[in-house]
């Protein structure tokens, strides 16, 4: 692998979120909600510094705002003591010679009312997510969103803008605009989720406007090159999915291409996917033509199946996410040839350590 593993996602530490004693002090969003803190205090950051990772990690997915953060305990980017709290982690990465990105989220509609003060979440178009949500106070069924008027539109992409500026503020080297996984943006790109009729809805070029705005008002703000892209085109989640995915992400990616960004990253189980299945194969390899940067590929990839899709020039990169749970050396293991350390699937999503720093075999 030598000089390949250079994208390294380690969004497995979610699981490390933690719970900060006081509410968020710059919340008007966080009226009537439940929602608790950041990584405000080093603990986090002493984490990441406990690790060996140097490569690029990608962050966790990070709240730009309160409207658009509906997983318990997890983390946001809105406010300053939240921008403090970042500041410790990217320190501590800085420290041990590593460079992460934030990976910046808006969940749309999978955001439980419980987390907006019994508010309806937003989406674009009044659909329900399928299943259920995890809430503070267990699953419960996720509610109908209602549609994002156009003005507000003009909001959520200025609620990204504030947000990379604050990452950059935090000291992160660059974000990711997390488009993928049945998220907002996600949810207006695929036509199962997005049924509108105006400039946002219906026409391929329609559905990819809020990506493109999102992405420019971002990149305007920080520089392109510091501004990359999560896509998931091969199959449904949470509900998201398209009748005819790939000259709807292959517009998507000539966008972000003209646009410039740093990278963009495909999120595409195989069919027999051991988290999450695609539909169909991964599109990578036809898609790969239309984006001119640097394109990192994701999910189910060993090391033996990064270096061939590496050598067919499907990919530039490959983010791996599971293997690193267990295995912060993840990268020298593989230089190496040493065997992996298994992770334990009930610890993640925890706010503990277990299951992150314990495994040693
Ligand atoms: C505990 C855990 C948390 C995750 N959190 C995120 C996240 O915040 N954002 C995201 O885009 N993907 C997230 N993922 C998905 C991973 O980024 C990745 O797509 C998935 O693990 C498949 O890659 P892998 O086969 O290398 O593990 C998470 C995965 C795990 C196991």
């Amino acid at each position: 692998m030598k000089d390949h593993i250079h994208a390294q996602s380690v969004r497995p530490y979610p699981a490390r979120r933690h719970q900060s004693a006081q509410p968020y002090p710059d919340g008007a969003h966080d009226a009537g909600s439940r929602h608790k803190g950041p990584p405000a205090d080093a603990n986090y950051g002493q984490l990441l510094r406990a690790t060996r990772i140097r490569g690029l990690i990608i962050s966790e997915a990070i709240g730009i705002t309160q409207l658009g953060l509906g997983w318990p305990y997890a983390t946001g980017i809105w406010s300053r003591q939240q921008i403090a709290g970042w500041r410790n982690v990217t320190d501590a990465v800085h420290e041990r010679g590593g460079r992460i990105i934030a990976q910046l989220w808006q969940m749309g509609r999978v955001v439980h009312p419980d987390f907006l003060g019994g508010r309806q979440p937003v989406s674009a178009s009044a659909t329900a997510a399928p299943n259920h949500a995890h809430t503070y106070e267990g699953k419960k069924p996720y509610e109908l969103a209602r549609p994002l008027s156009v003005d507000e539109i003009a909001g959520v992409v200025q609620d990204f803008r504030q947000a990379a500026l604050n990452a950059i503020d935090a000291g992160f080297d660059g974000i990711q605009l997390h488009a993928s996984n049945g998220y907002l943006i996600d949810q207006f790109l695929r036509d199962s989720a997005n049924l509108r009729d105006d400039r946002y809805g219906g026409t391929i070029e329609n559905r990819v406007r809020f990506l493109k705005e999102a992405t420019q008002a971002v990149a305007n703000a920080i520089g392109a090159g510091r501004v990359g892209v999560r896509l998931s085109p091969n199959g449904e989640t949470q509900g998201v999915r398209d009748s005819d995915p790939l000259p709807l992400f292959t517009k998507a990616l000539e966008t972000l291409s003209e646009i410039g960004i740093a990278h963009v990253e495909l999120r595409e189980p195989p069919v027999d996917g051991t988290f999450g299945v695609g539909e169909i194969d991964p599109l990578a390899r036809y898609l790969r033509p239309a984006f001119k940067g640097p394109l990192i590929l994701n999910s189910d990839f060993d090391a033996t199946r990064a270096q061939a899709e590496l050598d067919a020039g499907i990919g530039d990169a490959v983010a791996f996410g599971r293997p690193f749970i267990a295995n912060p050396d993840f990268p020298r293991r593989v230089a190496e040839g040493l065997p992996l350390a298994q992770d334990d699937p009930q610890t993640w999503f925890t706010q503990g350590t277990e299951g992150y720093l314990d495994c040693t075999n």
